[in-house]
């Protein structure tokens, strides 16, 4: 913690160590120059000198934050609002971001689950969202997490002939931990057994009221299969979208997460950010989670490269060094001290594992004891 060597302490603050050693064993206290004492400690002897100690507040250098500048307010410009499209398994996600982007992820999926999270951004008109696709799967609670914690929005899609179903209720404990306003889609309506208005009932249970009951949640209906209601859904995206007055700063350095990260046989690893700060550009030197990289491809989610990636981007890159973990941060250096902050995370990681390790192995002992 907060310790000092008498002899530092003399260094620092101009003194000569023998006055201090002395000035600690009148009040009590005999060390040695290379003994070391606590702030308070110092503090109370350097008073006696008319010097008013300051604690000094240590950066981790380990940390993003450390090189983290506060954005002045001139700089900010509005952003996309990165949705997650959340909800139980079967309930139609992967189907309902296929009408909204024209594509047919949901039919080429094995065994028809998503097993990952898919990053996908839309335009409408002149604006644009971002969506991330989560699976409903029981087995994927830290992807569904994961999802909602770098959100503005969660789409919440109930089946209205299944109603609220336990990853239902999952969803929307994640998206009130992340603090995050949900939108409910009520899906499936064209089918002859839908009840939309049980899905209603049975979500004010869990604080999810609609207007006309006096609540303050948007619900759509719509049938991701046949495309309706679509329309309605990204209006009240954006209108929700709008409330929260999504900014960020686009010129300067790169900041996000790694939504997820897997080795490729050709291409090595690769990478799916999602850039919420900064501009992201082919060339740059980074660091993702303890991995050092250099952006060398660029992809949007149909696979075109890109040159620059702006706040609320999702993109696909290779360069690399190794595979990050999903949900760790990322953000952009200068080479150098790219290669060096990676360094020092990795041993830090490192470090934490080996004391985790050793906590376990107490653990057992104990248990043996
Ligand atoms: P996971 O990702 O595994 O959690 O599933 P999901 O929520 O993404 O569901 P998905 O989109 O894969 O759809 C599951 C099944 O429901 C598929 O057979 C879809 O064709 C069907 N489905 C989705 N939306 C609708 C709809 O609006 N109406 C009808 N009738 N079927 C739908
Ligand atoms: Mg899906």
């Amino acid at each position: 913690g907060d310790r000092i060597t008498v002899a530092e302490l003399a260094e620092r603050a101009g003194l000569e160590a023998s006055e201090i050693i002395k000035k600690l064993f009148l009040l009590g206290t005999v060390v040695t120059i290379n003994q070391e004492i606590d702030f308070d400690t110092a503090a109370l002897v350097l008073s006696d000198f008319g010097i008013e100690a300051e604690r000094e507040t240590r950066v981790d250098v380990t940390e993003f934050e450390a090189y983290e500048d506060e954005d002045a307010p001139e700089d900010l410009v509005p952003r996309p609002p990165v949705v997650t499209v959340m909800g139980h398994v079967d309930h139609g996600k992967t189907t309902l971001l296929d009408a909204i982007r024209q594509t047919r992820v949901a039919a080429q999926e094995a065994g028809g689950i998503t097993q990952h999270i898919g990053a996908y951004q839309v335009e409408i008109g002149d604006r644009k969202i971002t969506f991330l696709d989560t699976p409903g799967h029981e087995a994927f609670t830290a992807m569904r997490a994961r999802g909602a914690k770098v959100t503005d929005v969660v789409v919440l899609v109930v089946a209205a002939d299944d109603g609220v179903m336990p990853q239902t209720v999952e969803a929307i404990d994640h998206a009130k931990a992340a603090g995050v306003p949900i939108i409910v889609a009520i899906n499936k309506i064209d089918k002859p057994d839908a009840r939309p208005e049980r899905v209603k009932q049975e979500l004010t249970e869990y604080g999810l009221i609609p207007e006309e009951w006096g609540g303050d949640t948007v619900f759509v209906p719509v049938s991701a299969l046949k495309r309706q209601g679509i329309d309605e859904l990204l209006e009240m995206i954006l209108l929700v979208a709008e409330l929260r007055e999504l900014k960020a700063n686009p010129n300067r350095r790169a900041r996000g997460v790694v939504l997820e990260a897997r080795l490729d046989r050709g291409r090595g690893p690769v990478a799916t950010l999602l850039v919420q700060n900064g501009t992201l550009r082919q060339g740059d030197a980074l660091v993702a989670g303890t991995m050092f990289g250099r952006v060398r491809t660029m992809t949007d989610d149909r696979g075109r490269p890109l040159k620059e990636a702006p706040p609320s981007t999702p993109v696909e890159v290779t360069g690399l060094e190794g595979v990050p973990e999903a949900g760790d941060a990322f953000m952009v250096f200068e080479e150098e001290e790219a290669r060096a902050i990676a360094k020092a995370r990795a041993e830090r990681r490192r470090e934490r594992e080996l004391a985790r390790t050793r906590i376990d192995l107490e653990n057992v002992f104990d248990r043996l004891q």
